[in-house]
Order: C-alpha cells, then structure tokens, then sequence
C-alpha cells in the first residue's frame, strides 16, 4: 500500500516537470531535484525525496509540524517553494544531529521523555535547534518566543521546554 501524502491528489502529483533539475542542498548533501519552482519544499521533502521526518500538518504556517531550519532559520516548509529555497543550506530532521546544539537536544528530549503522539517532535526540535544555535542559553522568555509557531495537541509545552534547557546546559 503506498504512504499517505497531503499531496496526493494534487494533480501535479508525479508528474515530471519540463525544466533543469534543480540542485538542492539538504543536510549537506545535494539533491537534484525535478519539480516545479512553486512546489512547496515539503512537497519536495516527503513525495519527491522520501524524506519523511518532515511532518504535514496544517499546510498554511500554523502550526510548525513542518518546520525545517533554512540556512539556520526555522522555516514552515509548506509554505516555502522550492524556488525560494534553492541555493540555501537546508537542514531536516535527518539532519539534526549534525550540529552540537541538534545532539544536545535529542539527548535531551529523549531524557525527558518529551514525545507524546510523536507528530510535532520533528518541528518542534528543528525550531528548538535553531533557538540554540543562535542563542546557547535562552530565558524561557526567548525559548517561548522561538517556539510560538509550534503547536502540539498532546501538550507537551513544559516538557519541550525542560528539555531546551537541559540542552542548554551541555552547551554551555
Ligand atoms: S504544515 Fe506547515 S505549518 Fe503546519
Ligand atoms: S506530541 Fe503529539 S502533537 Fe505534539
């Protein structure tokens, strides 16, 4: 049985679009990828590269399951074309263990036990890594301002933020 897609029945869906592959960098490595400028980079992420971990939610930028960091900056990849995302460094949940700030906190989500349902933890620890990477020792003040955009209906608000913190710690 083939996956689930939000995108499947786009009618662009499959389709092999009449221009140059575009290389996309992704977790370091470059992705040729044949799709139109306008698709969503999410798009781009689960149907065209298998990249799962990357999560659909709302598909409109409310609610941060897609969140993926764009040369260092959380981005809502549903709302990200590829055209704006070409050229720049794009690290996914695949990729998050490849910063010290990224390791420090799946240690740190894994010691708190964040994950509930599991759907939002993807963009919730790529927002998270971008915090830190950027600021090593955030006040809750700033971790809730870098984690507004993340929602997560099994409520895991304290724990995510216990668990910034611990990472925070090892950081410093
Ligand atoms: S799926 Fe992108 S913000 Fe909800
Ligand atoms: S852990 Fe279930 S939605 Fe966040």
């Amino acid at each position: 049985m083939s996956q689930w897609s939000p995108f499947q029945n786009s009618p662009a869906r499959g389709r092999v679009f009449a221009q140059p592959m575009t290389p996309l960098n992704i977790n370091g490595q470059v992705h040729p990828v044949n799709a139109d400028p306008s698709t969503p980079t999410l798009w781009v992420l689960r149907d065209i590269l298998g990249m799962t971990g990357t999560k659909f939610g709302c598909g409109v930028a409310a609610c941060g399951a897609c969140t993926v960091l764009i040369d260092g900056q959380a981005a809502r990849s549903c709302v990200t074309p590829l055209a704006a995302a070409t050229g720049k460094s794009i690290r996914t949940i695949e990729g998050a263990s490849q910063s010290r700030a990224g390791q420090a906190l799946q240690t740190a989500w894994l010691a708190h036990d964040v994950a509930q349902c599991g759907y939002c933890q993807s963009g919730q620890i790529m927002s998270a890594t971008g915090l830190l990477e950027k600021n090593p020792q955030p006040s809750d003040a700033e971790i809730d301002v870098a984690m507004a955009g993340n929602v997560c209906r099994c409520g895991t608000y304290q724990r995510i933020r216990a668990a910034i913190h611990a990472a925070s710690k090892t950081l410093a």
